[in-house]
């Protein structure tokens, strides 16, 4: 075997640095270790905050009954929640304005006293028609009434919605409790 002009072997020096089967093990190992208690540490830390689904709110006040007029369907809650509030002669309706074709907002036209929806032109009934079938749809494509939302009066003496409960007059649901709230 031939050496280094130092008189050293040159094989035996790559032998002493290369690793051994048993430096791999070990490498393996604490890194098997490592991973482990990084994932525990993910683990815990995880546990330490609580599992909170935050949603936006869903409730909202609309203030006394006595500041809507009777057989009128106000628009005033359209841009903030997207709903008109429709007043009978002895009910509150809260009529959602989300196009059932595919989710435009329809407008009220109170001269023809209709829903109609810019988009693709389906039309859906006034107040005038009567509250059972108010949000009905007769003209385009929509394939469905307008839903509803719940409605109650709460505590304190003020309309109330909740846009998380809807109801579809199209499985019968007109007349189910919170579809309407009744006021004369
Ligand atoms: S989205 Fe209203 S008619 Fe198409």
């Amino acid at each position: 075997m031939a050496k280094a002009e130092d008189g050293t072997n040159p094989e035996v020096h790559i032998w002493r640095i290369a690793p051994t089967r048993r430096d791999l093990f070990g490498f393996l190992g604490w890194g098997a270790v490592l991973t482990s208690i990084g994932i525990g540490s993910i683990a815990f830390v995880r546990f330490m905050y609580p599992r909170v689904l935050f949603e936006p709110p869903s409730r909202f006040k609309l203030g006394r009954p006595a500041t809507y007029g009777v057989n009128q369907v106000s628009d005033k809650w359209i841009k903030a929640l997207r709903f008109w509030l429709v007043r009978f002669d002895d009910r509150f309706v809260a009529l959602s304005a989300l196009c059932t074709h595919l989710g435009c907002t329809p407008r009220y036209l109170g001269t023809e006293d209709k829903f109609k929806c810019p988009c693709h032109g389906s039309g859906f009934r006034g107040y005038k028609a009567g509250w059972a079938v108010l949000g009905t749809n007769y003209e385009g494509p929509a394939p469905r009434p307008l839903e509803r939302f719940k409605l109650v009066l709460a505590d304190d003496g003020q309309l109330e919605v909740d846009k998380s409960l809807t109801f579809r007059i199209d499985k019968g649901d007109a007349i189910k409790p919170n579809a309407f709230l009744p006021f004369a």
